[in-house]
């Protein structure tokens, strides 16, 4: 069949969201999300419990997408999963689903790495950005500079060596006293702050490489000293505190792009996960779009944070390779791209 007329559905479990899409002559028909909420009253995502929500989504969220695109199961062509990098037992549930439905419909299966899909979502609408581009993908998990020199040929080419720049940034926004995750939150209040307030060490990696956690040391020892003297610090500065913080984040992520685009001489810039959604780090790029000549592509909310249409773009690339997996594949927590 050629793969214009290809109907494939797409399964997303590797972390806290469960998700189906539906793609069909390359377009994706629908994102079905059902997020968790179990995990606020821990503060993070608790493993165990992710695994457990998944178990419960997962039928109704297939069922769904499904529904939505007006397919019967007879009528897909492919099945795709996530299979690697992220949580195993919640990476379990979602591959054990798909290579269950492909085994019952003895049709392909399409393993996807969820690093690699985050990137293809720039392929799900218009602009779409041409080879080779750079990729920032930021997330609660990840944060890596991706050279992308095809679909499927991409290197990683920098990335952090200890946490996530979001984990940073919740890390931080827990230290002001805001909820979980607390990035969102830290991006509101610094809206109405002054960036320029307080300075924290930024960390200075090798090539594009990143470090976070000392800032995240650097304002955990400075609130401590604040708070000596004043126990109303933090209420007194918030906003200023949280601007500052997403500053030197912004200015550490920015440093390293700026130096790759300049070194491989590339000038299309594109940003991926749910960082991405952050407001200072999408006026910045603005500006930098403005002042170095670069092409900026930012995708859509709903591609940027975990989501199946990725996962459907990126199968729908590997169905046209005839890239597919025997029953013999298990997930990859710490799958590469
Ligand atoms: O990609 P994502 O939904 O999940 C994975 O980690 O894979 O990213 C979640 C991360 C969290 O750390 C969250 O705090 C952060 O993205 N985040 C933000 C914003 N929206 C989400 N960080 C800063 N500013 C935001 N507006
Ligand atoms: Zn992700």
């Amino acid at each position: 069949m050629p793969a214009s007329h290809v109907k494939i559905l797409a399964i997303e479990s590797s972390c806290d969201e469960t998700s189906a899409s539906v793609a069909a002559n390359g377009k994706i028909l629908n994102n079905i999300i059902a997020t968790q909420s179990v995990h606020e009253n821990y503060g993070g995502v608790v493993p165990e419990l992710a695994s457990r929500a998944h178990q419960q989504n997962i039928v109704p969220v297939v069922d769904e997408a499904l529904k939505n695109a007006a397919i019967d199961f007879k009528d897909l062509d492919a099945i795709a999963f996530t299979r690697g990098p992220g949580l195993m037992g919640a990476l379990l549930v979602g591959t054990s689903f798909a290579k269950s439905m492909a085994l019952a419909l003895d049709i392909p299966l399409i393993e996807v790495n969820h690093m690699q899909a985050h990137v293809l979502a720039h392929f799900i609408d218009d602009p779409k950005p041409d080879f080779p581009f750079l990729c920032l993908t930021v997330s609660g998990g990840h944060t890596q500079i991706v050279k992308v020199n095809n679909y499927l040929d991409m290197e990683v080419i920098g990335e952090t060596i200890d946490d996530a720049v979001g984990e940073a940034f919740d890390k931080t926004a827990k230290m002001l006293g805001l909820g979980y995750p607390g990035g969102p939150l830290l991006d509101k209040l610094a809206q109405s702050g002054d960036p320029n307030k307080f300075q924290f060490s930024k960390s200075d990696m090798e090539g594009y490489n990143f470090s976070f956690s000392g800032l995240k040391t650097s304002v955990l020892y400075f609130l401590r000293d604040q708070l000596k003297n004043n126990p109303e610090f933090i209420e007194e500065n918030k906003n200023d505190l949280a601007a500052s913080i997403q500053k030197a984040l912004i200015d550490m992520l920015m440093k390293k792009l700026m130096k790759a685009s300049k070194e491989l001489g590339i000038n299309q810039i594109a940003i991926a996960g749910g960082v991405s959604a952050n407001s200072g780090l999408r006026n910045r790029l603005n500006e930098l779009a403005a002042s170095l000549q670069w092409k900026v592509f930012i995708p859509d909310f709903e591609f940027c944070t975990d989501n199946a249409g990725m996962i459907a773009m990126a199968a729908h690339y590997k169905y046209e390779q005839k890239e597919f997996v025997d029953q013999s594949v298990s997930a990859m927590p710490r799958m590469k791209i």
